[in-house]
């Protein structure tokens, strides 16, 4: 099996004025000495300047998330290829916030996956379940429900990460045991083997939900964990170049 290539990726989410851009030039100083890739993304607003700011650097750029189509009458979207054009290499796709926040399915985002594809995006597609479904016994039937529709077979040898982020350990603090992480990224990756077979062996499985400098190691070296997509702390330079440095 073709290892994963590993990744470190900040999510910003809507944080970040021309002041955060400093962070980012810190981020860009030290990541250089992480073992996997490393990427910041910003608001779109940022974009552009935080790949200025990141120029020369081992630090990647993306999008927290795109339009379909790849241009015309959709106000306040972004599409793949501008994310592409203001200098990203990444887009995150179908993140809890934006399935719930704005209604996206798993049919709509595996729509944006084509279409970061189309614009040679590499696509970060996200999953996770709700509190009340863990509880509920059916953790892994969603979430790998999700895999399989939010997936297209165009993927199929091409550069793509797969985010499992618990919606309850989102900003909150609190993280899944490492057996219950190893046995949902076990769970995933056997799901992207049904599906794809070994042409995903590449693709990592990042974990997502409070990672933080002092869970980092742990959560890095658990089974099938290929990376982290990382919140609150990447807004952090210090936070965030510690956690790279647990890869
Ligand atoms: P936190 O790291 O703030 O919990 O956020 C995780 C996340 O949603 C990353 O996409």
């Amino acid at each position: 099996m073709t290892a994963p290539t590993p990744l470190i990726a900040g999510n910003w989410k809507m944080n970040g004025l021309t002041a955060a851009l400093d962070e980012a030039r810190k981020i860009a100083a030290g990541a250089g000495a992480a073992k996997g890739r490393v990427a910041i993304c910003p608001p779109a607003t940022l974009l552009q300047r935080l790949g200025q700011a990141v120029a020369g650097s081992a630090v990647l750029t993306g999008g927290q998330d795109c339009h379909p189509e790849p241009a015309g009458a959709f106000t306040g979207d972004v599409a793949a290829e501008m994310l592409a054009d203001a200098g990203a290499a990444l887009v995150i796709l179908g993140h809890s916030e934006r399935r719930a926040g704005h209604a996206e399915t798993d049919a709509l985002v595996a729509k944006k996956v084509l279409a970061a594809l189309r614009a040679g995006l590499e696509p970060i597609v996200c999953v996770g379940e709700t509190q009340a479904q863990r509880e509920a016994g059916h953790a892994l039937e969603v979430v790998t429900g999700q895999v399989r529709g939010s997936l297209p077979a165009e993927l199929s040898g091409k550069a793509f990460c797969v985010a499992y982020e618990p919606i309850w350990a989102i900003g909150t603090g609190l993280t899944p045991t490492t057996s219950q992480i190893e046995e949902m990224h076990r769970a995933i990756r056997a799901t992207l083997r049904a599906t794809f077979g070994a042409a995903s062996d590449p693709a990592p499985i990042l974990y997502g939900g409070s990672v933080k400098p002092s869970n980092a190691a742990e959560i890095l070296h658990a089974a099938e964990v290929g990376g982290a997509l990382v919140g609150g702390a990447s807004l952090k330079a210090d936070d965030f170049l510690e956690i790279a440095a647990a890869l």
